[in-house]
């Protein structure tokens, strides 16, 4: 399973791009806005920094003119994913991009019969929204669950993107499902590496070898 980043933040991609594990960053316009600067400067930043695919999101509503904003989008580096939204001008912009040779992400999705409406347009990426699906009392997992299994079943090849995910165990129960990537805010990659056993066995393991180099210099 690949794991993106979902911020706009440059910052918070650099630390983790540190780490080798990051294979993308999705954003929104929710996520650009909050860095209060020029979007296509935000997302330039992101393009050249990691090699993976980043998506960036359309404000079109009607197909043609999405389609065009998601040309430009898509021409700004070799891996730009375009975000469109699943409606019926997100479908149609979405399947004119992809039969032009650009990759799209159908976002905004909570449901399997939305997932199976991504795949028929032949989407590279469709995004169901994990926590947002929880926050409305309905069950995320389970959603993400049937998407992976109708996608399996039926041969497509659209890659599940598990997004909205508030917590590590939302990572690790995306990993079960089988989706092909996860994307997850700052916080929550920084959640993935930390266990407090992890921290008293290297206190444990320097403390001996301290103690170790005090006794040869004692010798
Ligand atoms: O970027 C799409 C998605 O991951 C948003 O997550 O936490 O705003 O529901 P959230």
């Amino acid at each position: 399973m690949r794991l993106f980043l979902d911020t706009a933040n440059i910052d918070e991609i650099r630390e983790i791009n540190r780490w080798g594990v990051l294979s993308g960053v999705t954003t929104n316009p929710s996520l650009v806005a909050k860095q209060n600067d020029d979007p296509e400067r935000v997302w330039k930043e992101i393009l050249s920094e990691v090699e993976g695919d980043i998506s960036l999101e359309t404000t079109e509503l009607e197909a043609d003119a999405m389609y065009e904003q998601g040309v430009g989008l898509a021409q700004m580096a070799p891996n730009a994913v375009v975000k469109v939204p699943m409606t019926p001008d997100g479908l149609t912009a979405g399947k004119r991009l992809m039969k032009d040779g650009f990759k799209i992400n159908v976002t905004l999705v909570f449901s399997p019969a939305q997932a199976i409406l991504a795949a028929e347009i032949g989407a590279y990426i469709v995004s169901p929204f994990i926590g947002r699906i929880d926050d409305m009392a309905g069950d995320g997992m389970h959603a993400l669950r049937q998407i992976c299994e109708i996608y399996e079943v039926q041969g497509y090849e659209t890659n599940v993107l598990a997004a909205s995910l508030r917590h590590p165990m939302h990572v690790v129960e995306a990993g079960l499902c089988g989706a092909d990537i996860a994307t997850m805010p700052f916080a929550v990659f920084k959640q993935l590496v930390k266990h407090p056993l992890t921290d008293i066995g290297l206190e444990k393991f320097l403390g001996d070898w301290k103690s170790l180099q005090e006794r040869k210099e004692g010798a």
